[in-house]
């Protein structure tokens, strides 16, 4: 629609200028020291959200960060879009990797870096500037209601307990996220599913002290060699997950299906060559789109314990740590795979030790169908700003409230990213295409447009 695109193109340095300013507050959820620059965003947020059209935007408390709610009704008897994303971002250490400071935003070769530019400020804000679009060009064709959270990253407890306290006034007929990737600008693809997640935090005590590794060393069980070993024996030597009843629930896919997954353009050569790795790895029968889009994983994501100072110290630790994520799949549930978890890793402990389990957060696998009006308003909505139709693709990747969007509103999801898988979400210099933010921001609209066109 032409009066969209002038308006963006009018506004375009704006709403650029707009996201820069969001991007340098620190609101990082999972450490207490950037509390106050969680307020201060979800602040900034809700004062957008005004200005952009909202009859209303409100920061509500919760228990842990807040939640930002604002909406916008224009006729009851329209279909209501319930767009959903997250204003807190991941951690940015290690900081030395950084070529700038994560939140200081620079704009390098058409890309913005900082934390957040693409998970999910990045992405958030063009629904804001989005609606602001449509509303100030008097084309809005769907009733707006948005909620924007700070504690994606650390694992949306308070906003599932914000969800079941407030039914009435998140009605909606679907939800639109935009907080996943897409294969590339060329091939411009939507998900459709995100896996779950089990994650687990182990301790292994050895000895009540550390000791010196010469006086008692080959005599006591040293707790970080056993936990090594215990890791290891997690996978077998096709790379398939060992703890008993791990697979029972995966819903293998039909011949047809893996078949149309991997139609996706995937360049495995391109792939290996971007990650600087020899070989990719993983479960035997299975292709890299397929282990990543629909199989279950256990990985490692940090371990400690022992000397790590400069130096040598020769010592035999008495404990050693790790944390341990599960990625789940249809129709695997979070709360059995982690209790199987527990109990195989206490099983497999040797007698020298003895090891201690606690789960942190999980989330559900969830699908969102192709065949449904909402996907499809969204496909066309790209085939309107692309020129070409979407692939289909899974995601391996989780936001643990979608399940609970379905479980507790009974509302459906379209997860509409626009991210790329090398835009270094939680990594070092991430990064976000200012083409992909424009490209967003352009598209969303269309997807207002066509959905409501669904439900006349
Ligand atoms: N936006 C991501 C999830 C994502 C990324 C989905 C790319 C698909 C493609 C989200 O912010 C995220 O990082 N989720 C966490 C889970 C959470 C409980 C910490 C994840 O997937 O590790
Ligand atoms: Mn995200
Ligand atoms: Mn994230």
């Amino acid at each position: 629609m032409q009066v969209w695109k002038d308006y963006l193109e009018t506004n375009k340095d704006r709403f650029l200028d707009e996201l820069l300013e969001l991007l340098r507050i620190p609101s990082v959820s999972a450490d207490s020291k950037y509390k106050e620059d969680v307020a201060r965003c979800a602040e900034a947020v809700k004062q957008h959200m005004l200005a952009a059209g909202c009859d209303k935007a409100e920061v509500c408390p919760t228990a842990g960060h807040p939640i930002v709610y604002g909406e916008k009704i224009i006729d009851p008897k329209l279909p209501t879009v319930l767009v959903y994303g997250h204003y807190d971002v991941q951690p940015a250490d290690p900081l030395e990797l950084w070529h700038s400071g994560p939140f200081e935003p620079v704009i390098k070769d058409g890309k913005i870096y900082a934390r957040g530019a693409c998970d999910d400020k990045g992405q958030m804000f063009m629904h804001i500037k989005a609606f602001e679009v449509m509303n100030k060009t008097n084309t809005l064709a769907c009733n707006v209601k948005m909620m924007i959270e700070g504690e994606e990253e650390v694992g949306s407890d308070n906003l599932g307990k914000f969800l079941e306290a407030n039914v009435e006034k998140l009605k909606a007929d679907i939800v639109l996220i935009s907080d996943t990737s897409m294969i590339s600008m060329e091939n411009p693809s939507i998900e459709s599913g995100l896996r779950g997640l089990a994650y687990m935090e182990v301790e292994v005590t050895g000895p009540n002290r550390d000791l010196h590794s010469g006086v008692y060393g080959g005599a006591v069980a040293n707790p970080i060699n056993q936990l090594c070993k215990m890791i290891a024996s997690l996978h077998d030597e096709n790379n398939h997950i060992t703890i008993p009843g791990f697979y029972d629930k995966v819903l293998d896919l039909k011949a047809e299906e893996r078949n149309d997954l991997n139609k996706a353009p995937f360049d495995l050569e391109e792939y290996k060559k971007e990650l600087d790795v020899k070989e990719v790895w993983g479960e035997l029968g299975y292709t890299t789109l397929e282990r990543t889009g629909t199989r279950p994983t256990l990985d490692v994501n940090g371990i400690w314990g022992g000397y790590t100072g400069e130096g040598a110290k020769t010592v035999l630790p008495s404990k050693a740590y790790a944390k341990i994520s599960m990625r789940l799949v249809p129709n695997q549930i979070s709360k059995e795979i982690s209790n199987l978890f527990s109990d195989h890793f206490k099983k497999i402990a040797p007698p020298g030790v003895t090891v201690k389990v606690t789960p942190h957060h999980g989330g559900e696998p969830v699908v969102t169908p192709t065949d449904s009006p909402a996907y499809q308003a969204a496909a066309r909505a790209i085939k309107a700003t692309f020129g070409k139709d979407p692939i289909p693709t899974r995601g391996g990747g989780s936001i643990p409230i979608v399940a609970l969007f379905e479980s507790v509103l009974g509302l459906k999801t379209v997860l509409l990213g626009f991210g790329l898988d090398n835009d270094n979400i939680h990594s070092p210099n991430e990064k976000y295409d200012v083409f992909n933010y424009y490209k967003g921001i352009e598209t969303i609209p269309f997807f207002h447009k066509y959905f409501a066109e669904t439900k006349a």
